[in-house]
């Protein structure tokens, strides 16, 4: 079987049909994240009252959490047009061209707006300010700057942190909204909702064990989902109850604490083979037979944020937490300090 992990949280391309048909299109489907949903429900309606675009929005979090979900849901609140781009295959002569194509109070989506050339991201500053575009004609001294006024339209940017933003950029934003990780119980209703969307019955412990092991991130939620829908298919009747969802989440290797198999070996290679750390990336790496890269951005986000292991100018260490998820021994607490 693949060793393709499942529960990292960026999208996959195989994903996106899908993920649009599970996508909340109104903000009242979209599910959690209270405050940013109530904040956002107040500047919708005020700005369809006044008839005004809504002022530029930046939307931030790791992935899966629903940013570009937020974006479209905006641009179908306000009931206007929408053009959704990526930052990074963004170049001066596309902006323009997106910006003088924009009709009165659409939604512009910029993802991954960090990663925007300098050359676009300057292009962008009098427009989302005084929707003004400034397009140099010719070149050096026959060079002569022509200014297009522009419709007032709405910038919804979105970023997994907003250190990575050059501040100018950030401060053109009227709002800004962080996305957290969602509780259990709002998980368990989001796969209870793309459930009755793809037509499958669960049962709502089914659905709730399902949640606890998405690591907080809806994107990871419905992926298990349609992993144990095919196992309930394949060996079952279609409907997903408790046990089904056990027996899949079994076969996927997927634990209580939201691990795959070599979220595990990580941890166990560093307590077996290297007394528990520091380990440096590279060794460990080739040791598990990886890239240092997909370790670094792929596996060990997560097992940083359940604090599982931690990073040390010397390596990678495993902690006690994590020693104890994978059943290693924990070492008598030293009597004096621990020299490594
Ligand atoms: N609050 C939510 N309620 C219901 N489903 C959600 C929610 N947030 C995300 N999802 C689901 O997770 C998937 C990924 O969300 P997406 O908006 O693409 O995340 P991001 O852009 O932050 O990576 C969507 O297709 C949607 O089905
Ligand atoms: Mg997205």
């Amino acid at each position: 079987m693949s060793s393709a992990p499942l529960l990292t949280p960026e999208i996959r391309e195989d994903e996106e049909e899908l993920e649009q048909t599970l996508r909340p299109r109104r903000l009242d489907e979209f599910v959690g994240q209270a405050r940013i949903k109530e904040q956002l429900a107040i500047a919708l309606e005020a700005a369809k009252g006044r008839g005004e675009a809504l002022d530029h929005v930046l939307l931030v979090g790791p992935p899966g959490l629903g940013k570009t979900s937020l974006a479209h849901i905006i641009r179908e609140e306000l009931g206007v047009g929408i053009r959704a781009v990526a930052g990074p295959a963004l170049e001066r002569k596309d902006i323009a061209a997106i910006l003088t194509a924009v009709e009165a109070r659409d939604v512009v989506f910029v993802d991954e707006i960090h990663r925007l050339s300098r050359a676009a991201e300057e292009i962008l500053y009098p427009a989302l300010e005084d929707f003004r575009l400034d397009i140099v004609m010719g070149q050096g001294t026959a060079a002569r700057t022509l200014t297009l006024d522009l419709p007032p339209f709405t910038l919804v940017g979105a970023t997994t942190r907003t250190g990575l933003l050059t501040s100018p950029l950030r401060d053109r934003f009227g709002m800004t909204f962080r996305l957290d990780y969602y509780e259990d119980h709002e998980l368990t209703s989001i796969v209870g909702r793309s459930a009755r969307i793809l037509g499958v019955e669960i049962a709502p412990e089914a659905a709730a064990e399902i949640a606890g092991r998405a690591r907080g991130t809806p994107r990871v939620a419905n992926r298990i989902l349609r992993r144990v829908r095919d196992v309930a298919e394949v060996r079952h009747e279609g409907s997903i109850s408790t046990a089904i969802a056990r027996e899949a989440l079994e076969l996927l290797e997927v634990d209580e604490a939201g691990l795959e198999r070599l979220d595990r070996d990580l941890l166990r290679t560093i307590v077996e083979k290297y007394d528990g750390g520091p380990v440096g990336v590279n060794t460990l790496a080739a040791s598990l037979g990886e890239e240092p890269d997909t370790i670094e951005f792929v596996y060990e986000p997560y097992l940083l944020q359940l604090g599982f292991i931690a990073r040390t100018p010397r390596g990678r260490t495993v902690t006690t937490l994590g020693r104890a998820h994978v059943g290693g021994a924990v070492p008598e607490p030293a009597g004096e300090e621990r020299l490594f």
